[in-house]
Formats: C-alpha cells, structure tokens, sequence
C-alpha cells in the first residue's frame, strides 16, 4: 500500500491596509509592494482624505484589487461587505494612522468604511500613526492612543525626525517601511520571507563589521553622562542624562579598534570593555579630563554638561531658614564650554569633532545653530522632550548635521545609533584627517 503523501499547504496571508488622510499617505505605495514580494494578498480600504494624498488607482495598480472607499457602496453592502472586509483577513495595518482616525477608533465611531471595519473586525489591528510633533503630543492623542493599547491596537512608533513642515522636527514621523514590514511579520506569524531583498532603509549608512578594526592605531575621546554642580557639600545642581548613549559609542569605538577614553560625569553605568574611563563630577573637571585626553583624532562630546554652577558653592550644608525669608539666594555662573573649547583649538583639535544637541522644542534649527556656532564638524542631534523616552531610555532617534546637510535616522537602540555613528565616523575620518593636516 502506498505510504500517505504528505501535502504541504501553502495558505497566503492577508492584509487589510487602512490609508489614513496623512502626508505620510504615499509610503504606502512602497509598504504594498514589499508586502506584494511577500506574497502578503493586500486589500486596501482608502479614508476620505487619504483620496487628497494618494489615488485609489495608483493603490490599485499596486495591489491587483479593487479599492475600498465607500460604506456605501451599494455592490459591496448587498453582502455586507464591510463586515467580510473585516473577517476575511488576517491582520488589519492602519497607515499612516492620523490623530483623527486615531480619536475615531477610540471613541468606537463607525461614520466611514475603516471605522466600520475596525469596529467590526476580530482580527490584531496594527496603528502605524503619522502626524506633527504636536498633534502627537496632544493630552487628547495620548490619552487615546492609551485607550487603544489598553484595548489591545498594536501601536507602532511613531519615529522621531524631520516633518514634512518645514523646519519641524519631533516625534510624529511614520516609522520605515522595513520596520512597519518586521512588525506586520511578527503579528502573522509566519514566514513572509521576501522573494526580492528590500532595499535599504533610507539614510542608512553602511556599518562597518565589528570585526574589522578600521580604528586600529586611532585614538577617540567621549564624554557622557551628567555633571553635578555643588551647591553645598550635600546638595548640586543635575539632569537627566543616563551616560547610555555615550558608553555606547564608547564600546562602539573600542570594537572598531580605536584606543578610547571615556571621561564620565557621574552615573551607574559598568565600564565599556577595553576603554579607558576617567571619572568626574564638575563641568570644570570634564574639561580639564577632557584636555588632558588629547591628542585625539575623534572627539565625540555625548555628556549633558550642566550650562551653569553655582557661583561660590558653600563649604558648609546650608540650614533651613538661611537667607532672606528662609531661601537662600543662589547665584549661578556660566560653566566652561567643553565642546567650543576644543573645536576651536588652534593646535591639537581632534580632526572630527562631534557634539550633542538635546532640545525640546526646534530641534533642527538648534542644532543647525550650534553646529556653526560651536565649530563642530558634526552635530547629533535628538529630541529629548517628555514622552519621547529617549533622556534615560534605550533609545534614540536622531538627526546627523554636518555642512554637507541633515540625516534624519530611524528609531533605534541606542547601541545601533553607536555602532552607526562610529562606521560613519570611521569611513569619513580620512577626509577630516586631511583637512585638519592643510589647517595646522
Ligand atoms: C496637507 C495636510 C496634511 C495632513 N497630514 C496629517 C498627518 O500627517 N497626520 C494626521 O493625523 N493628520 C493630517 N492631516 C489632517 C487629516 O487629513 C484630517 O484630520 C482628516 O480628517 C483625517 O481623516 P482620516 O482620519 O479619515 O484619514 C493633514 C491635513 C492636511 C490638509
């Protein structure tokens, strides 16, 4: 008798892709495609507005299907087709999803077709929402976008980067195709494997191995973390900053060959492996460490130094009911400029000197500002408004300022944006050797 054959099905997954009115409307075009290569069968149900930003019959090129714009739409409702729209499927990806749609869901309106078919749906929902920093920000958006987590909507991002406003940055930004394409695999749970290679995430850098050590006989300078400025021998002025960003170059650095010093304002972090880490406290004291670590061909300046100190800290803990109406009066003084200071030394500046921008509000234009005022060649720049997670997080999202122009790279983990910077740096340092050797 012959032995059962075994017969693999191949059962193709299916999306319902809900374009939402946002600028971002037209990264859907590439997200249909690259779910297309992966044999992903994608219906799409098109907003309102999402018609002002992208046409129906571009989508529908795209997916090989009819579009789907109108709750009633007498063909499709004599089957009710939106609650088949809703069933028959295995995932529902809204993208980019607006503040509105946002709001609608969470209300649980139905007054269009997606609101319909989300409402009706059973199937995980992913949100990949899209707007301006401030619309993100908003108590009202945040306080649905909880809701829907709460209900159990996927929520992915969105990244923090340049809107397409001019001159507005922040978080609000839709988050890559790729990375949309890795969490719609995740939720389908299978092998979406694609027939072609995507192509690379835009603005990415190539990295180079670790295993390669192209900073072998080059010297780099970091500095991370907080500096604590006294007050009395109790208390000092501090901030947030975690020292996560700037140990990860660090180890970046060192993986890449370099000989490193850390110089570290004070925070709990472990030593990187193989890097030499001076301890400070004081702006003052980061400075002089820093100073003493030249010379260095890379200096790259992460630490959230203090702006200003306490004029004449107290040699004694100031008692309660010091001063007049019992608050003592503090007077502050500028500290010390540390980035400034060595991009504008005649003889021993680093040949590429990197700084950070942390701002809350006009995050570019910042940054564009303090590149040229401080004399760096490069400025990393991120947004470390409440919310973001990015001060004391794993994360970062930032934007790389240089006079060629502005990258603005993906969210990612802290490590990757060291491992990123450290290639870059790497790969470019020869240019910025030679410019420096024409200078001196
Ligand atoms: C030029 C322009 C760009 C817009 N971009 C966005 C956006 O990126 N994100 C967003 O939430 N709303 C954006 N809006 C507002 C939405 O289009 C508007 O709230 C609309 O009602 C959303 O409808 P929908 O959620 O049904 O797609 C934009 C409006 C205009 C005119």
């Amino acid at each position: 008798m012959l032995a059962p054959q075994r017969v693999k099905i191949f059962v193709a997954k299916r999306v319902v892709l809900i374009i939402g009115g946002g600028i971002a409307a037209y990264k859907c075009l590439d997200l249909i495609r690259r779910l297309r290569e992966r044999e992903v069968q994608v219906r799409v149900v098109m907003t309102s507005a999402a018609q002002h930003f992208i046409t129906p019959l571009s989508v529908s090129a795209l997916t090989n299907e009819r579009v789907f714009t109108n709750l009633f739409d007498l063909d499709d409702e004599r089957e009710i087709g939106h609650i088949r729209l809703a069933r028959d499927c295995d995932l529902i990806v809204i993208a980019p999803a607006t503040a509105d749609l946002l709001a609608r869901m969470a209300g649980g309106h139905a007054n269009d077709l997606a609101t319909s078919v989300l409402l009706a749906t059973d199937k995980p929902v992913l949100a990949v929402p899209a707007m301006n920093p401030h619309m993100w920000m908003n108590k009202a958006t945040q306080r649905n976008v909880a809701q829907l987590k709460a209900d159990g909507v996927h929520v992915l991002g969105p990244a923090a980067g340049e809107m397409a406003e001019r001159g507005e940055a922040g978080v609000g930004r839709l988050l890559e195709v790729p990375q949309i394409i890795t969490a719609v695999e995740g939720l389908l749970g299978g092998d979406q494997t694609a027939k072609t290679a995507a192509p690379p995430p835009p603005h990415d850098v190539s990295l180079a191995s670790p295993r390669q050590h192209v900073l072998t006989g080059r010297s780099v300078l970091v500095t991370a973390g907080p500096t604590h400025e006294p007050i009395d021998p109790v208390r000092y002025i501090a901030n947030r900053s975690s020292g996560k960003q700037g140990y990860a170059i660090a180890a970046a650095a060192a993986r890449l060959g370099a000989r490193v010093t850390l110089v570290s304002g004070p925070v709990s972090l472990p030593d990187p492996a193989g890097v030499d880490v001076v301890r400070v406290v004081t702006a003052a004291e980061m400075l002089e460490a820093a100073q003493a670590a030249l010379p260095a061909d890379i200096a790259i300046f992460a630490a959230a130094v203090a702006d200003w100190r306490v004029a004449k800290p107290k040699p004694e803990k100031i008692k309660k009911g010091h001063g007049e109406a019992g608050v003592p009066k503090l007077t502050l003084t500028e500290n010390p400029d540390i980035l400034k200071t060595i991009a504008h030394l005649k003889r021993r500046r680093p040949a590429l000197v990197i700084g950070f921008a942390a701002e809350t509000q006009t995050l570019v234009a910042h940054a564009r500002r303090k590149l040229k005022r401080k004399g760096a060649d490069w400025i990393v720049a991120n947004d470390v408004s409440p919310g973001t997670g990015i001060m004391g997080g794993d994360h970062n999202a930032v934007h790389l300022l240089s006079a060629a122009g502005i990258e603005s790279w993906p969210d990612m983990s802290k490590d990757e944006v060291a491992e990123r910077l450290m290639a870059r740096a790497a790969a470019d340092l020869s240019h910025y050797l030679t410019a420096r050797t024409a200078a001196e």
